[in-house]
């Protein structure tokens, strides 16, 4: 298993952040929608749009030659906002992608629990998340105490009670 690192993301992540909106986006074998095609899209586009805002906060991977691999993320919508996961004002939603290469070695598990710490010592209550029937990453969130909320358009809603 190869070696990485994990540092706070930063303004000038921006570019890497929508690579990982893409990853996301093409989860399923085979996906190849384009990377202009998904930013295009103002739900995926929402997710990255104006980084880095003053409550966004991230952390990403970083092989041994500091080169980031992943990210997670999250960031507050309000309610007229078009967000796959959005529960309530207040609640920040939480995006994660891997470089294929990276995947399958524990990075999404190591970037999901620090960004879960650092949402709750930033006094957040709880951390949503969307995420599309199959993914096998739904069972990566239930196993970090991400619970389903709801269940629509062949996606579901899962939250994190953090304190
Ligand atoms: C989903 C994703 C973030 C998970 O990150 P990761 O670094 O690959 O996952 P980890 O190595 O930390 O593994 C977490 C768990 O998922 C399991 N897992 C990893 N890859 C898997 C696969 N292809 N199929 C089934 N389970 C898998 C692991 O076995 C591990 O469980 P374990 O600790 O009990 O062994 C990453 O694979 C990814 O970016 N996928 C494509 C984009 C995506 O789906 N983003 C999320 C959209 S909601």
């Amino acid at each position: 298993m190869a070696a990485f690192g994990i540092r706070s993301a930063v303004p000038d992540d921006g570019a890497f952040l929508a690579d990982m909106v893409v990853e996301a986006a093409n989860w399923r074998a085979g996906a190849t929608r384009p990377r202009p095609v998904v930013l295009a899209d103002p739900v995926y586009r929402g997710y990255i749009a104006g980084w880095q805002r003053p409550a966004d906060r991230g952390v990403v991977a970083v092989d041994g030659d500091g080169r980031p691999v992943a990210a997670a993320w999250y960031r507050l919508f309000g309610a007229d906002a078009a967000a796959h996961g959005f529960v309530a004002a207040g609640v920040p939603e939480l995006i994660i992608g891997v470089r294929p290469l990276w995947r399958a070695q524990g990075v999404g598990r190591a970037l999901l629990r620090s960004l879960v710490e650092g949402a709750r010592s930033a006094g957040f209550a709880r951390l949503t998340l969307s995420v599309e029937h199959g993914n096998f990453a739904e069972a990566l969130y239930r196993s970090e105490s991400f619970v389903v909320v709801e269940s629509r358009g062949g996606r579901d809603t899962m939250v994190r009670t953090l304190r």
